[in-house]
């Protein structure tokens, strides 16, 4: 990744954060993009400083954005501040995504809509804003990290997460249309979704501490990152899958990436429980 650019939505904690820092320690300048500049919970800690000095600690490069993937506005000024600092993009990584679980018939209209603009329309403002730089260079992967809550048909994963399952099918279909439609540019669009549960701040704010017990830590969905970040549209565009299944279908290795925090990584990945 040598030389590369990658935006990574979402990044101030989580999957987003620990793929943000796989990119950068392979050596892609990488954009961390999303909210919080300080903690939005006590609960729920993680910012973009963090991780831009957690990448830079580890001799990366990074470059902290501010960005709301709702917001037309807050994405293309990201996409200006990337092409500023760094003059390209060859990575986007629509990771960003929330989830507000209850029951549909008690389900305000408010918290469909939100679901939707960020696990939805979050990805295609962020992916129609990084075109234009991709096909004047002919080249590019956009990686949507998607739900097996968007093709399961029933079980636990899309129980009381209607809008979240929706959003991610929605997602899934999102990434068929695109890149059917650059293929012609030469970017990869793939979609990459956990087959367990993977440790993370948002997933561990809801867990009881006997879920924790079946979360496994970021390692395969970071190495499938690495591995789709590195495709274009000669090599594998249009592909969705699970983590393991890419592990299993290109023979992928899984380093463990070490700590317990998810954004540095630890043991490798199980990817025995489901997934939400
Ligand atoms: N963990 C799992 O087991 C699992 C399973 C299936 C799929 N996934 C998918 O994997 C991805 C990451 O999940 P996670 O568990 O790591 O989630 P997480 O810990 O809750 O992190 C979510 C990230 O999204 C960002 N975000 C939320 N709303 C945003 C907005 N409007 N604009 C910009 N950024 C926003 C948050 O940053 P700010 O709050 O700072 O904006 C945060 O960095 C998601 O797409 C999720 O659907 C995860």
């Amino acid at each position: 990744m040598q030389g590369k650019v990658a935006i990574v939505t979402g990044a101030s904690r989580g999957i987003g954060k620990a793929i943000a820092l796989g990119l950068a320690a392979h050596g892609a300048a990488v954009v961390v993009a999303a909210r919080s500049e300080s903690p939005p919970h006590e609960r729920l800690p993680g910012t973009i400083y963090e991780t831009v000095a957690a990448i830079e600690a580890a001799g990366g490069r990074a470059l902290p954005v501010r960005c709301d993937v709702t917001d037309e506005a807050s994405v293309s000024a990201m996409v200006e501040k990337t092409l500023a600092e760094f003059g390209r993009i060859d990575v986007l990584v629509n990771n960003a995504a929330v989830d507000f679980p209850s029951p549909l018939v008690d389900m305000p209209l408010k918290r469909w809509e939100i679901v939707l603009k960020v696990d939805l329309t979050g990805p295609f403002l962020c992916t129609r804003a990084v075109l234009p730089a991709m096909m004047e260079h002919r080249r590019g992967s956009i990686i949507n990290i998607t739900s097996q809550a968007g093709s399961e048909r029933g079980g636990k994963t899309v129980g009381y997460s209607a809008a979240y399952a929706a959003a991610k099918a929605g997602l899934d279909r999102l990434t068929w249309a695109t890149a059917v439609e650059v293929e012609e540019y030469g970017i990869a669009v793939n979609g990459l979704k956990p087959a367990g549960i993977v440790d993370s701040e948002g997933m561990r704010m809801w867990a009881s501490e006997e879920e924790r017990k079946q979360f496994v830590p970021p390692d395969t969905m970071v190495a499938c990152a690495l591995f789709l970040a590195r495709q274009d549209a000669r090599t594998l565009t249009g592909m969705v899958a699970t983590d393991e299944e890419y592990v299993a279908r290109y023979g992928l290795v899984v380093p463990s990436v070490g700590g317990t925090d998810p954004g540095s990584g630890s043991r490798r990945a199980a990817g025995s429980a489901d997934s939400r």
